[in-house]
């Protein structure tokens, strides 16, 4: 049996993509739905970290994806894709991580800054993936963090790097945080950064303190690991400004991770906590064997090829995320009385099986469809309602990858249905997170002869102001649900709705039809301060209500 510690280590097989279609029954029948906000009850500020994005030097996410050159014919700013920077900028990309991953504790930060044709060719770290491509085998270096800043920089996002724990010693972290942050003029790392065009700092806060450190990152026990964050974030140089370091964490449900780095971080004393701005939480929904396997390989589902049981068990895995963040909270609290520690989602979203990337061969790229949409609304909508535990969220990975908000070849470039999530929920961002109660009726599948139920509509909402942002999935595939929203403690003036629905469930957008699922505007009743609205089936919906 493989796991995905074993597969870190080894492989992948791909094959090729294609796109179909498919036809369940959209009829649309109403069954009762309510939805209650309690203005009165809010529940803490959405970070707007939580929409945040993840970018590793893997298959055709740098080089493709961001990267074109500034010699390319590909519209770019600077070697930048210009619709890529541009549609970040309109979700309020708030902040990207970057190097990785895997790759970022294999990386040598000096390998990626100076005159371009001077740095040196190196072996990437998933060079010897089964289904890695010659292409993406070897490390160019012509994008590293100058260019990563530049890119920040251009849609106004937060720079989140990821140090090499495994394989660069600590003093190596402290020369890449006073490459990017020491004050103009200071050091010979900051003329250096001047020579590459920025005589200003950087000034980049998150540093995440390796990755996956349980694996990848150095496998390391957790008793090893926190041994060593505690000696990488030892006297890391400030200049004055605050640095937040963010501990490789858990993968799933493994507390085991977490309670073993408190305790060990814990064994110098309680002002430890005091280093420790967040512990990272991944996880991949990838098994949709409805519980036959936990192989890594067996258990993966396709992209494009799945049916209705398919579709409610990968929303199953990623429902999972909710208890999973309550019960590392819980054993975060044991160690840390005062939550001065907080979650880190920093890597999230679906993994399946290869063979449906948009540009065959790209490494890990997969199509997503309107399941991944509903996936991602979920997943935000689960973050949101923990926003005072959750710091970060980061979906993996923005481009040309798993769960990508776009897929770009060449000149050619599309926004996935996920992509359009991020789009319709960026307003939660900063937001005052609100108590909505939902109750719908559950929806009853066929798990292989055995009857099983998944949850009926779930959200969350959030208010600023007069304006309440209501951003609800309905799961579905085949029942709309005729819905009513009652608001404790305001009333309703006007309400307005963007709905991404598809014509099946598999549809997704590709560089030939690139609007075949796209968020459109819908009608929402509003009558004496009460709302009515019916999501269409397999939806996500974001609703504006503008209160008396
Ligand atoms: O996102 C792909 C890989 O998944 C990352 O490099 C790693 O951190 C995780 O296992």
């Amino acid at each position: 049996m493989k796991t995905r510690r074993e597969f870190l280590q080894s492989t992948i097989v791909g094959t090729a993509a294609f796109c179909f279609s498919r036809f369940p029954s959209l009829a649309a029948s109403s069954s009762e739905a309510k939805i209650e906000i309690l203005l009165g009850e809010t529940q803490g500020t959405i970070s707007p970290n939580i929409y945040g994005h993840f970018t590793e030097h893997l298959g055709a996410v740098i080089y493709d994806g961001i990267w074109v050159g500034p010699k390319s014919k590909v519209p770019n700013i600077d070697g930048l894709r210009r619709d890529l920077v541009e549609h970040m900028k309109k979700i309020k990309a708030p902040v990207i991580r970057y190097p990785g991953g895997c790759f970022a504790d294999s990386y040598d930060w000096r390998d990626g800054i100076g005159p371009t044709d001077k740095r040196p060719r190196r072996t990437n770290f998933w060079a010897f993936s089964d289904q890695s491509p010659a292409k993406h085998r070897y490390e160019p270096n012509e994008f590293g963090t100058d260019e990563f800043a530049r890119f920040c920089k251009q849609i106004g996002a937060q720079p989140y790097l990821a140090a090499n724990v495994r394989s660069l010693p600590a003093q190596e972290f402290s020369r890449w945080v006073e490459y990017c942050n020491s004050p103009a003029g200071s050091t010979t790392l900051a003329d250096e950064r001047a020579r590459a065009g920025s005589p200003e700092p950087y000034n980049v806060r998150y540093w995440g303190v390796g990755n996956e450190s349980w694996g990848c990152g150095g496998n390391f026990t957790p008793q090893e690991y926190a041994v060593e964050f505690r000696r990488y974030t030892a006297w890391v140089p400030g200049y004055g400004k605050p640095l937040d370091f963010i501990a490789s964490g858990p993968a799933d449900h493994d507390l085991s991770w977490t309670k073993g780095f408190f305790e060990e971080v814990l064994r110098k004393g309680k002002e430890q906590l005091n280093s420790i701005y967040g512990i990272g939480l991944h996880h991949y929904a990838w098994n949709l064997s409805r519980g036959k396997t936990n192989d890594w390989e067996k258990g993966k589902g396709d992209a494009l090829q799945f049916d209705v049981t398919d579709w409610y068990e990968l929303l199953r895995e990623g429902q999972r995320l909710e208890p999973m963040i309550e019960s590392h909270w819980q054993a975060m609290g044991e160690f840390d009385k005062d939550r001065h520690v907080k979650l880190v989602v920093d890597e999230w979203g679906p993994w399946y099986r290869p063979g449906s990337a948009l540009t065959p061969g790209d490494l890990l790229e997969q199509t997503p469809t309107q399941r991944d949409a509903v996936f991602s609304g979920m997943t935000l909508d689960i973050l949101n309602r923990h926003a005072s535990q959750v710091a970060m969220g980061n979906c993996a990975q923005l481009i040309n990858c798993l769960n990508s908000l776009y897929l770009a070849h060449e000149d050619h470039f599309v926004i996935t249905p996920v992509g359009h999530v991020f789009d319709l929920y960026s307003g939660h961002q900063g937001g005052e997170l609100v108590r909505s109660v939902f109750s719908a009726p559950e929806v009853q599948y066929d798990r292989d002869g055995k009857p099983a139920t998944f949850l009926g509509l779930n959200g969350s909402a959030s208010i600023r102001g007069k304006d309440l942002l209501l951003t609800v999935v309905n799961p579905d595939t085949k029942q709309a649900r005729e819905t009513t929203i009652s608001l404790a403690g305001a009333s309703a003036t006007s309400a307005t709705a963007r709905v991404l629905a598809a014509s099946h469930i598999q549809a997704c957008n590709t560089f030939a039809n690139r609007e075949a699922v796209v968020p459109r505007s819908a009608e929402v009743t509003v009558r004496s301060g009460a709302i009515t609205h019916v999501f269409p089936p397999a939806s996500v919906a974001a609703m504006a209500i503008h209160l008396v």
